[in-house]
């Protein structure tokens, strides 16, 4: 992985797509942090736990694709991460934005399930339909605790009650998830 001379430019248009998506998802585990300590830091300790949690569902996922690469014996470089957000003011703010970068992270598996299939790449088009069917799940849950917030007209101790009793960050989907490189964290 690290002897990687040539750069990632000799991977085909999937993997490069891929390697991006590892990026992708540290970029979103670092955002969550953010989110979560922002939350922490108003007093709003279900919401920052929530968060926190779904910071390491994200970077389990980043290292779900890591293994995969490595079992492919992809040559490639593993990403730094993108900047994130840091700058709220409300809570609707930061449940926006993570159902925006849900929203945007479908999209990132739904083209990368249509690369994989343009290519032929069938292994590579199995190994995504877990996180298609992820997203589903995860779009739905931020989605809701956006409804969840604006419907409290500001009282945010039910927005609390509800992420303590509604919201959790488990994993019902059917399929197996993929492992991960070294161990899990969620
Ligand atoms: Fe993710
Ligand atoms: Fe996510």
């Amino acid at each position: 992985m690290t002897s990687n001379k040539h750069g990632d430019s000799s991977l085909s248009k999937f993997y490069r797509l891929l390697v991006d998506q590892v990026r992708h998802e540290f970029t979103a585990s670092h955002q969550y942090v953010a989110v979560a300590t922002w939350f922490d830091d108003q007093d709003l300790p279900q919401l920052a736990k929530f968060f926190y949690a779904q910071s390491l569902e994200e970077r389990d996922h980043a290292m779900m694709i890591v293994r995969f690469l490595l079992d492919k014996e992809i040559d490639f470089t593993l990403p730094g991460i993108d900047e994130i957000e840091t700058n709220f003011s409300a809570p609707r703010d930061l449940a926006a934005l993570a159902l925006r970068n849900e929203r945007e992270v479908t999209d990132q598996f739904q083209h990368l399930a249509k690369v994989a299939r343009d290519e032929e790449n069938y292994t590579g088009e199995q190994f995504l339909q877990w996180f298609i069917q992820e997203q589903v799940e995860e779009v739905s849950t931020m989605s809701t605790l956006l409804n969840v917030i604006d419907r409290s007209n500001g009282n945010l101790f039910d927005v609390e009650t509800f992420v303590a009793r509604d919201l959790t960050n488990e994993d019902n989907g059917s399929r197996p998830a993929p492992d991960t490189a070294g161990p899990a964290t969620s």
